[in-house]
């Protein structure tokens, strides 16, 4: 009989129906509620974190990254692509899935599918960052880039910041139409926009989250009256941003991580000392967040390790004692530590004796 995997050969795979399935079961909101929860604890303790700018490949159309961290305690990664071009050829821009190890015996704990749950965990972040940033009392966003990632940033933020009216705008009507639809029926006023302009009437929060290989200026410095928060996730590579500069010049700038935000974010139009805040430091109330109701806040987003590392852990919790998980065979694991090559043969043909 070729051998039994052992039980520490067995990893817990979440697939992208298991991930439907889980967040279906627990309801979206109370998801985005918990993961924002989540990332802000790890955000809370991040000197324990090893941190790295993400390991990008990138090609002429688009970028592959692993973005690993650890705890001390657990190691994780994600492998996740950025290709804007691929909507006009039936595939997603972005696509990812991540694992989970223990950093004491170097196994796997989990891996995942992480197209959906980046869509979570990055609405997550915005709308963490946003309960510390936005302007008091802000009910009204508007979501600029209508497109994967855009019904999870507006329903987190409602669930997390209390936003009743969302303002879409996309270049591609249709985009605005299919975000629109699958908004209905879900206690937010829906705005469809014919322009930018239009989309920011009354916002005090503005969501960038558009798709473009280049410095676009999705957002010019007349636009952006005193006061709001600019939530900017869209440009995050070299080369690809949303913002005009001026409208950096006049913000107080918040950034997950500064070494990787200085090559991705909008920061990179800047002088590499301009002064950034890091978030964590605002979350643990150690520099100020939101001073005054003029002031402009911008949340420079690029998404970094930890905020996957979170939603993972999150994960790996959310699963136990449901079914959304299966248990892949992903580890060999022979009996005598040092036989891999016996466990090998005792697997080949011819050994049912
Ligand atoms: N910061 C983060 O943590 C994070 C996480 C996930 C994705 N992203 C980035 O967010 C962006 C959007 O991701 P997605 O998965 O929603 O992509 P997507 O391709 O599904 O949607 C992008 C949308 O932007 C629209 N668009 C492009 N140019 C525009 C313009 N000038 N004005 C208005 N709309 C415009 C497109 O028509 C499309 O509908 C990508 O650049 C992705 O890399 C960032």
């Amino acid at each position: 009989m070729p051998p039994l995997p052992s039980e520490l050969a067995y990893v817990p795979f979440v697939s992208v129906e298991h991930m439907m399935g889980l967040v279906h079961h627990l309801g979206i909101e109370r998801v985005l509620i918990d993961l924002a929860d989540e990332i802000e604890t790890d955000f809370r303790r991040w000197d324990l974190f090893d941190k790295t700018p993400r390991v990008a490949s990138h090609s002429d159309v688009g970028v592959i990254e692993l973005m690993p961290t650890s705890d001390g305690e657990t190691y994780g990664f994600k492998y996740v692509n950025g290709h804007p071009k691929n909507t006009k050829e039936g595939l997603q821009t972005v696509t990812a899935f991540g694992l989970l190890a223990d950093v004491n015996s170097g196994y796997p704990k989990l891996l995942s599918e992480m197209t959906l749950l980046t869509a979570l965990r990055t609405a997550a972040t915005s709308a963490m960052a946003a309960r510390h940033l936005a302007p008091e009392g802000a009910r009204t966003m508007a979501m600029i880039g209508n497109g994967a990632q855009s019904e999870f940033q507006c329903l987190a933020f409602k669930a997390i910041c209390g936003i009743d009216t969302v303002r879409l705008y996309d270049i591609d009507p249709a985009a605005t139409a299919r975000c629109a639809a699958n908004l209905a029926g879900r206690g937010l006023t829906v705005v469809p926009c014919r322009s930018s302009e239009e989309s920011m009437e009354g916002a005090e929060i503005i969501t960038t989250c558009t798709a473009d290989k280049q410095y676009a200026t999705i957002l010019t410095d007349n636009m952006v009256g005193s006061g709001v928060h600019i939530n900017a996730i869209g440009g995050d590579c070299p080369g690809k941003t949303e913002l005009h500069r001026d409208i950096l010049l006049r913000s107080d700038i918040f950034v997950e991580y500064p070494p990787q935000t200085r090559i991705e974010g909008e920061i990179q139009q800047l002088d590499g000392d301009h002064p950034v805040t890091e978030l964590w430091q605002v979350i643990a109330g150690k520099a100020e967040g939101r001073r005054n109701a003029r002031q402009i806040t911008l949340f420079d987003s690029v998404g970094f390790a930890i905020e996957d590392f979170s939603a993972l852990r999150y994960v790996l919790k959310a699963i136990q004692g449901t079914p959304f998980f299966t248990r892949l065979d992903m580890i060999a694991d022979p009996d005598d530590p040092r036989d891999l090559f016996g466990m090998f043969v005792r697997g080949g043909p011819g050994t049912n004796a």
